[in-house]
């Protein structure tokens, strides 16, 4: 038991954290004989720690603060909302907040996706999406199309349903047998395109699978217009356009994943506006809010919500905090600074300074690839430039854990450093970034990269 649930002292925070918080994806043994960094305060691109310690926040804090920290207005708005109503469901119930941020973002999704349905985070948007769909087809008479079609290396999120189509390995085992359905296919990675696929070609790894698993037991295609795990891959020209024929040729629900590639994050509201295709669901959320207060959504097609239309149909589906009134008045909040302050025209204005200080770094050996959109890019490292050869896991771990990731730290960068696929660092700052903050990203990576080429290829 605690002996205290406020800490005054840093020594006492340290002392409880180590106690008491089960940190998410953390190797809690590690912070045995290691403080855990404690983030006290924000501001615009920047973080500080406990000891006073500045940082510039290059992911984001994990892809969400598009309007950057300590926006005292969008606060505002939210304590505003909690003195007003703080809190009614949307089980059955409307209140003003969520009916006035579903309708904007129809407004503000591509085509007729006008069927806005709250979610309190982006896993829950996906579990949403996918039971949508089983739901559907039951409705409109093909009840055995339930699998689920993702592609290799990507994250949709770790409840049992969303982790059936996240399809990194090292998620999915400790907790097999999952959710049946998900069957998964090459992404695509560019750099190293799958055996027997070319750029031009790549969509067909989704039709193949789709006739290999039978049409009429497919329900859905779930691919992020950028795809974050494995290193911000990028998709080649009419890849999308070709998924989505695939899809209408066999009644199979297109699912984009944007709970990060929305939101300003690619330069554009949607992911799939950039890349010009029409999904039939989008699943939303961080940016939403700028983090500001937790929110995801799921927002489907006319068509996709006429099934429950019908008589006495509902979604059986819900969430006690999805669609929150504060939650809702912040989101619209920050949808206002996102649209009065130019936040996308920044990123536009922007992205090519932000990737070419990312490609200067191609003369350091171990930067094998550089690549991604708008404010998301990645840069994946390699032991042989030449042959494109990985790091082994072993070193690897020495690489990015043993090294990069508390070196990057050390120097106040946040970003990064991730072997789910092939090792690559992230950066993927506020949306509200300029070139001075490209140079002090340039800043750090460079010699740290340097020193991680010396130490991982010359041994030195
Ligand atoms: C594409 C994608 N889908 C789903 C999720 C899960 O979102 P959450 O962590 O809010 O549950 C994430 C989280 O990063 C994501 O990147």
């Amino acid at each position: 038991m605690a002996t205290t649930d406020h800490a005054s002292t840093r020594e006492d925070l340290q002392e409880l954290a180590k106690r008491h918080l089960w940190m998410h994806f953390s190797r809690m043994g590690a912070y045995a004989d290691h403080d855990v960094p404690i983030i006290v305060r924000g501001e615009g691109c920047y973080v500080w720690d406990d000891k006073g310690k500045r940082y510039f926040d290059g992911l984001s804090s994990l892809f969400c603060t598009q309007i950057g920290h300590g926006r005292a207005d969008v606060a505002q708005a939210g304590a505003d909302q909690a003195k007003e109503l703080g809190y009614f469901p949307t089980w059955s119930y409307a209140h003003p907040r969520a009916i006035e941020l579903a309708a904007r973002i129809a407004g503000l999704a591509p085509g007729d996706l006008n069927r806005v349905f709250f979610t309190s985070g982006g896993g829950e948007a996906v579990e949403s999406a996918l039971k949508l769909v089983r739901q559907y087809h039951k409705l409109t008479g093909h009840p055995n199309k339930t699998k689920v079609i993702a592609r290799k290396v990507a994250y949709h999120g770790t409840t049992l349903g969303a982790l059936s189509a996240t399809g990194v390995t090292d998620l999915r085992q400790p907790f097999e047998p999952l959710t049946p359905g998900g069957c998964h296919v090459a992404n695509t990675n560019l750099y190293r395109l799958a055996p027997g696929y070319g750029a031009e070609n790549l969509a067909e790894a989704v039709l193949e699978c789709i006739e290999f698993e039978g049409p009429d037991t497919v329900g859905a295609v779930i691919l992020e217009p950028v795809q974050n795990a494995g290193g911000c891959f990028t998709p080649p020209e009419g890849y999308f356009q070709r998924v989505r024929e695939i899809c209408d040729e066999h009644d199979i629900v297109m699912i984009s994943d944007e709970v990060i590639c929305s939101w300003g994050r690619l330069g554009e509201w949607f992911g799939a506006q950039r890349y010009d295709y029409q999904p039939d669901i989008i699943t939303t959320a961080k940016g939403i809010t700028s983090a500001y207060a937790p929110m995801g959504a799921m927002i489907a097609s006319d068509r996709m919500m006429e099934p429950f239309l019908q008589g006495s149909t509902s979604f059986a589906h819900g969430f006690t905090f999805a669609g929150h009134p504060v939650a809702a008045a912040v989101a619209l909040a920050n949808i206002d600074v996102l649209e009065h302050e130019g936040v996308l025209e920044n990123v536009r204005e922007h992205e090519a300074g932000f990737r070419a200080m990312l490609e200067s770094l191609r003369d350091i050996e171990i930067v094998g690839d550089v690549r991604g959109a708008g404010y998301f890019h990645a840069i994946e490292l390699v032991r042989d430039r030449d042959t494109k050869q990985s790091f082994d896991h072993q070193e690897s771990e020495i690489l990015l854990r043993g090294f990069l990731s508390g070196e990057l730290f050390r120097r106040g960068l946040i970003c990064r450093a991730d072997d789910r696929g092939d090792p690559v660092i992230q950066l993927s700052p506020p949306l509200i970034a300029g070139p001075e903050h490209f140079e002090e990203m340039e800043s750090v990576l460079r010699p740290v990269l340097e020193e991680a080429t010396r130490r991982m290829v010359h041994k030195a």
